[in-house]
């Protein structure tokens, strides 16, 4: 891979050195250029230094006397990726303007360019900027839109720039270089699920789906077709490669992996089934009259455990532990009782971790015997930890 990044003016530029790191580690060529106003935010020697490159910023190289030729910058890349992009550079994308070597080098690309913006909330839902994006992806620029979180302002919403390890994982998509699930079919359960009470109660938890949407997007770009089976979430997912089915009690979820099981490769379980439902559902609004109200709850079916006992030999089982105590033990006992290849914990005890959080901190179990812990981070890096551990495991 022959990469250049550009980089902007921007705070989220501190990220880049990890960026050209991650390229280098897979093997990448990069190259750096940087707007005017960028070197007021990263050094263009760390860049130099990392890249193992000069570094372009001006048309005009003023110590050597050589012109930095954007010509050639466009014909040796496989792909330009700008990172982090202002909404100044991507509004002088969007219009064609030249005034930096930048901009002149994106003009003269051959190949594909992939934008990663990076900016503050209001800046981020601006309509001129929403315009600008719209007219950049008509011109056939991949987008790969800012994260919501902290944003250096202090204010919280989209408009970070995308991680490290989720830009190398979408140019590693673009190029097609690292497709270890292509024609693979992965089916995903995500979110929680709903079990009625009564026409406006029902039995859930807080479950975000945040995991398993983030799951569904790695396999896709890791080359798989993926059906996303979700309970209600907020999350949102569309892909070519990607079948969404929406349900809301532990039945309908079950009822769709049975239709979709057999033509998957794997299946990861991520979501949080409750594992009880109301043994009836009222069919008005429960009165508050008593002081005491009995439910009687009984058991869901499990879908993992289903999912196991009906998987052929090529078919991997990939399941949950959500646990509070007793971590390691209670993982265990469900690998061995749900009959499944993998397990990956996630406790409540860690900071960070488990329900509605961007973040996740999780060790992983298999059938072989094998352990691995993994530090806190966000739940799209810990989508990639988990596949790459899955593509290990089926070697
Ligand atoms: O959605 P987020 O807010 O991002 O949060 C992610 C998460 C914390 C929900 C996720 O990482 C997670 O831990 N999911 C599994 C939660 C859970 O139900 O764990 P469990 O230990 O109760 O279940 C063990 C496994 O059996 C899980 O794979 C679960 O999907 C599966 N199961 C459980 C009950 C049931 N009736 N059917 C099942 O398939």
């Amino acid at each position: 891979m022959r990469i250049i990044i550009g980089i902007s003016g921007g705070i989220a530029a501190y990220k880049i050195p990890f960026l050209i790191r991650l390229l280098k580690k897979s093997g990448a060529e990069v190259k750096c250029i940087l707007t005017p106003s960028a070197v007021d935010f990263i050094s263009p020697i760390v860049v130099s230094a990392l890249s193992n490159e000069p570094v372009g910023i001006d048309f005009w190289n003023k110590e050597t006397g050589e012109w930095n030729n954007h010509v050639a910058y466009g014909e040796w890349a496989d792909l330009l990726v700008i990172a982090p992009a202002t909404a100044n550079t991507i509004a002088k994308m969007a219009t064609g303007a030249c005034d930096n070597l930048l901009l002149a080098t994106y003009l003269s690309m051959r190949n594909k360019t992939l934008v990663v913006p990076a900016m503050d909330l209001d800046m981020y839902k601006h309509p001129s900027f929403l315009r600008n994006i719209e007219q950049l992806t008509k011109d056939g620029v991949t987008i790969l839109p800012a994260s919501e979180g902290e944003l250096a302002s202090g204010l919280f919403g989209q408009g970070r720039m995308e991680e490290p390890e989720i830009i190398l994982t979408k140019i590693q998509e673009i190029l097609k270089t690292k497709t270890p699930l292509l024609g693979k079919t992965v089916l995903i359960t995500a979110g929680p699920t709903h079990e009625a009470i009564d026409p406006v109660r029902f039995i859930g938890n807080s479950s975000s789906g945040k995991m398993g949407f983030a799951l569904a997007e790695t396999a896709i770009a890791l080359g798989a077709k993926v059906v996303l089976i979700s309970g209600p979430t907020n999350c949102t997912l569309t892909h070519d490669a990607l079948e969404i089915i929406h349900v809301t009690t532990a039945d309908e979820m079950l009822a769709e992996v049975k239709a979709k099981w057999e033509a998957c490769s794997m299946g990861i379980f991520s979501a949080a089934v409750a594992d009880y439902k109301p043994a009836t559902v009222s069919d008005t609004k429960i009165k508050k009259v008593d002081d005491v109200l009995h439910i009687e709850l009984v058991k869901n079916p499990d879908i993992v455990s289903w999912a196991s006992n009906n998987k052929k030999e090529n078919q991997l089982t990939i399941g949950f532990a959500l646990e509070t105590n007793n971590e390691k033990e209670n993982a265990l006992e469900k690998l061995k009782k749900k009959n499944m290849n993998i397990i990956i914990l996630n406790s409540l005890n860690e900071k960070g971790a488990g329900f509605e959080k961007d973040t996740n901190k999780i060790t992983i179990f298999d059938s072989k015997g094998d352990t691995k812990i993994f530090d806190l981070k966000h739940k799209k890096s810990v989508a990639i930890d988990i596949f790459d551990y899955i593509i290990e495991y089926s070697k």
